[in-house]
This record gives structure tokens, C-alpha cells and sequence, in this order.
């Protein structure tokens, strides 16, 4: 069975472009593969948290892996800072990335605007080499994400092949797999920007956690065209285009097909229909999701997946710390 790792950061109730893009997939991958699914508490301290937040959205976001289907019997679910060989590896892939490829990192670029130098954390900057680490504990062969991740994805590769090359072939080589259909969910408010968690505009996002009502609301108020037509045309029409990928992704029928039972009615009863259905998909996600929010079985669930990821991690750490010659051999006596 091939292995898959992906990870989530606790940064935030997760949106609908979280689950569309990543979550809803890693429930089908975990039939027939060997699954990692990670919550990157060590990733997200790379903005400022709130400590009491930090430890809400942690909890927060394991109950909503289960909630959605992640299956412990099936796939490791874990926290990163309960697998120490996480930070260890990254500051070792630290050492061998290059400043410049850092700074070229698009997510970098945006995060860190308008901060200035001083007020930006330099784990910004080098939060790539902690992801490449994630993925490359594991010998992981596929790492299911939506597009923002892309370029992480290819300097993980390149990291992994620097360093099977420079040292030793130690590292698998992860291939980047993203959804042909909602590997990006855009801003209901402005549709040429990626729907993301931390919009002040709440309007902007749907919460995996909003109720039916909100949902409704926000769908409803979605900026789209003046024109009435149900097409899609993502350049031209980003707003309709982006209903349309939603109601795709959530009912499984094809853009084509949606566009065509809509041909000649405008967007009221369109959007309507596209509210319903994110209903339908997220209110049995939220109902399990506040069974197992504070339950025993939830820690239970973690510590289990804490030992799991800890076994394997610590494995490859072993050959890689080796390979780069950090620590020593025991002499034997004579
Ligand atoms: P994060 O926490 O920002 O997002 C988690 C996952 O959700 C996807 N995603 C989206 N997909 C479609 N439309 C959107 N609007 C949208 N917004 C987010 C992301 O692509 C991602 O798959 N760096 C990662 C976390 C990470 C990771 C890893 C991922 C750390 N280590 C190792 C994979 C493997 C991140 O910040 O994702």
C-alpha cells in the first residue's frame, strides 16, 4: 500500500475550500493506502496565536478529520508537536534549502506583506523546510492538496532530491496530487481571491462549522455578474464559475451538467439549490463533529496516532541523521 501524508494547520474553524479541496479526499484515499493525516500545530505558530485559541482549534480540527470520516482504524491521525522528529528533520532540511528558493515561496510573499522585515517571524520564511520534513519522515509517495500547496510540494521534491543526492538516497520522492475539480475554492465576496479562513470578511467564507441559516446567507450574497447566466467560465464569470464548482464538488455532478439543467433561470433559485446542497454535505459533518468534540475517545484517538507517527518518524530521522553524520557510534570496548 502506498503512503499518503497531508496535514492541516489549526489556524481557524476550516472552510469549505479546506474540505472541497483536501479534507473530503482523504477520506477516500485512506480505503486502499497507507494514510498520515497531520494537524500542523508547528506551522501555525508561524503567525501569532492566541495560546488558548491554539489549544481550542487543535482539538478543534481532530474532531473534524473524524467528523468527516478519517477512519483511526484506517489512517495515523496526529498532532505534529507530539512527533519531536518533525522540527528535527526540518531545521536538518533548513540547513540544505537556500534562502533565495525561500523567499520566492508565493505564501511567503503574501503572508509577509505589509509586515516589513521586523515585524515578520523568520518561521515564515522557513516554514517550507518543516513541511518538506512532514512528508518526508514518512516515505510518503502522494500528498493530497489544493493548488495554494503546489509550490511547497515542488521544493519538497527538491529537497528530497538535494538531499538523497548530496548524502545519501535516503528519501522518497512525494508526487503532488491536487483535485481536478475544487482545488480552488474562491472568496464569495471576491471571487479572484482564494476563500481563506483568515478573511476579515466573514461573508468572504464558509465555516465547516456555520449554520445552516449563515450558510444560506452567505451563498445568497455571493458576489457574482449582472448578466443571470448559469455558465462556467472561470476568467470571465469567477463568481457563478466558483457556485458552480462548489455545487459540483458537493453533489458530484458535472459542471456541464449543472450548467445545463440551470440554462434559463437566473441566480436566485440557482444559488438557492447551491446553499442546499453545502447544507446537506456539512450539517452530518457538524453533528459528529460536537459528539467527539470533548470525548475521551478523541485523546484517545491522538495518543494512538502520536505512537504510530513516532515509530516511523523516528526510523528515517535515524538514517537521515546518519547520512549527514550528526551525533556519534557507539565504540565498542576492546
Ligand atoms: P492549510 O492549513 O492552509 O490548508 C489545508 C488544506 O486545504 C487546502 N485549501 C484549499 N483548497 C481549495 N480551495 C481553497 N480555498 C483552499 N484553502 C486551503 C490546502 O491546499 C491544503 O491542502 N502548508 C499547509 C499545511 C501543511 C501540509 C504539510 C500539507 C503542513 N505540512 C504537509 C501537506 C503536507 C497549509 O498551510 O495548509
Amino acid at each position: 500500500m502506498s503512503v499518503i501524508f497531508s496535514g492541516i494547520q489549526p489556524s481557524g474553524t476550516l472552510t469549505l475550500g479546506n474540505y472541497l479541496g483536501a479534507l473530503k479526499h482523504f477520506v477516500d484515499l485512506q480505503e486502499d493506502h497507507h494514510c498520515y493525516f497531520c494537524i500542523v500545530d508547528e506551522h501555525a505558530i508561524t503567525m501569532p496565536q492566541d495560546r488558548l485559541k491554539l489549544r481550542d482549534n487543535i482539538r478543534s480540527l481532530a474532531a473534524l478529520y473524524l467528523a468527516v470520516g478519517i477512519d483511526p482504524g484506517k489512517s495515523t491521525l496526529f498532532i505534529q508537536s507530539e512527533v519531536p522528529a518533525h522540527t528535527q528533520l526540518g531545521w536538518m532540511l533548513q540547513s540544505i534549502s537556500y534562502i533565495g528558493e525561500l523567499e520566492r515561496m508565493t505564501q511567503f510573499k503574501d503572508k509577509s506583506q505589509g509586515g516589513g522585515r521586523d515585524g515578520v517571524s523568520s518561521g515564515l520564511l522557513t516554514y517550507p523546510p518543516l513541511m518538506a520534513a512532514d512528508i518526508l519522515l514518512y516515505q510518503t509517495e502522494t500528498v493530497p492538496v489544493g493548488e495554494d500547496q503546489k509550490q511547497h510540494l515542488e521544493l519538497t521534491r527538491t529537497l528530497a532530491e538535494r538531499f538523497n543526492n548530496k548524502y545519501n538516497s535516503i528519501f522518497t520522492v512525494p508526487e503532488v496530487s491536487i483535485p481536478t475539480t475544487g482545488a480552488r475554492i474562491m472568496s464569495l465576496q471576491k471571487p479572484d481571491k482564494k476563500m481563506s479562513k483568515s478573511d476579515a470578511n466573514t461573508k468572504a467564507f464558509i465555516s465547516m462549522l456555520d449554520a445552516p441559516d449563515t450558510i444560506r446567507k452567505k451563498i445568497r450574497s455571493a458576489v457574482t455578474d449582472s448578466e443571470g447566466i448559469v455558465e462556467f467560465d472561470p476568467d470571465n464569470k469567477p463568481g457563478i464559475s466558483n457556485l458552480i464548482t462548489i455545487y459540483s464538488v458537493c453533489t458530484g455532478r458535472s459542471p456541464e451538467e449543472l450548467t445545463n439543467a440551470y440554462q434559463g433561470q437566473g441566480y436566485g433559485d440557482f444559488k438557492a439549490d447551491v446553499a442546499e446542497a453545502v447544507v446537506e454535505v456539512l450539517s452530518p459533518i457538524q453533528e459528529k463533529y460536537y459528539e467527539l468534540l470533548h470525548s475521551e475517545e478523541l485523546d484517545l484517538i491522538l495518543d494512538e496516532g502520536a505512537g504510530k507517527a513516532n515509530a516511523s518518524a523516528e526510523k528515517t530521522l535515524k538514517k537521515a541523521k546518519k547520512a549527514m553524520g550528526l551525533g556519534r557510534v557507539h565504540q565498542k570496548r576492546s
